[in-house]
């Protein structure tokens, strides 16, 4: 028995000169909530998106529960238990909020070859409850996602993942653009995700947020991963050193 829920080996990505991600090894276990920290540019988002199956791998492996995994895609990677908030959000501008939650995993009244009946009253009654429990306030649901701001979109897409969180949620910059509120609301959601036992790796440039929630910091420069920090070990101080360069001049393993 292994509690490695994540690991990647030598995972490298190029967008064609440039080298994004390299040699990327890192251990995600049972539970854990780490955080992944890193200059604009320090290919946070690039690891992201190749665990996530959005894009693929240059080189190396990806191990997720227990076998090795190639996901070819965001939604493949979903099935398999996955649960991402992306940079760039990933919602359906003119779907009402519960066809974005339900968005590639509709319920059904019945099914039959061409012929199919969406169970939209199920869908809207699960859509209402996943937003009391995260406590997220929209204030229409059966609003088209165009007509909300940047902020109620991003509470969707996280109310989204915490109620369909199953073996990891993955999180890149999830308050970036949200208010104190609903920035608090979202770092309870991260809470509750922890008490559940659901692993999390968190993409954060919020220090406080971080050192707050989290047990474990990884950061990345330039492509690599340069320091693994535990909370308790560590502080605001020492995670921009490593950030900027002043420390951690050799790979390290996340
Ligand atoms: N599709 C792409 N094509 C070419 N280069 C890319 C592409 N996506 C990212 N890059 C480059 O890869 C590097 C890493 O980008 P990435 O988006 O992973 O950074 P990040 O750490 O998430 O930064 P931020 O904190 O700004 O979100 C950058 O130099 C970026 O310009
Ligand atoms: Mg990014």
């Amino acid at each position: 028995m292994t509690d490695i829920v994540l690991e990647t080996r030598g995972l490298t990505k190029y967008y064609g000169g440039v080298q994004a991600l390299e040699d990327a090894n890192f251990i995600l276990r049972a539970g854990e909530h780490v955080a992944v920290v890193g200059d604009n540019g320090a290919g946070k988002s690039t690891f992201v998106r190749q665990i996530t199956g959005v894009e693929q791998r240059t080189a190396g492996q990806i191990f997720f529960d227990g076998r090795e995994t190639n996901h070819a895609g965001p939604l493949e990677a979903r099935e398999a238990g996955i649960e991402t908030v992306f940079q760039t959000l990933a919602l359906a501008d003119d779907l009402d909020v519960p066809s974005n939650l339900f968005l590639g995993r509709e319920l059904f009244k019945f099914r039959l070859g061409p012929f199919s009946w969406l169970d939209r009253k199920t869908m809207r009654e699960r859509t209402l409850e996943a937003l009391k429990t995260t406590a997220v306030k929209i204030p229409n649901v059966d609003n088209p996602i165009r007509n909300m701001s940047g902020g109620q979109r991003q509470c969707v897409a996280i109310a989204r993942t915490a109620a369909f969180a199953s073996k990891l949620v993955i999180m890149d910059e999830p308050t970036a653009a949200l208010g104190v509120q609903e920035t608090a609301q979202v770092e309870n959601i991260i809470r509750g995700l922890k008490e559940r036992g659901v692993p999390l790796v968190l993409v954060s440039h919020n220090l406080r947020q971080v050192i707050d929630l989290v047990d474990r910091i990884v950061v990345f420069r330039r492509g690599r991963i340069v320091a693994s920090l535990n909370k308790g070990e560590t502080d605001g101080n020492d995670i921009v050193s490593y950030i900027t360069g002043v420390k951690g001049s050799e790979p390290a393993h996340g």
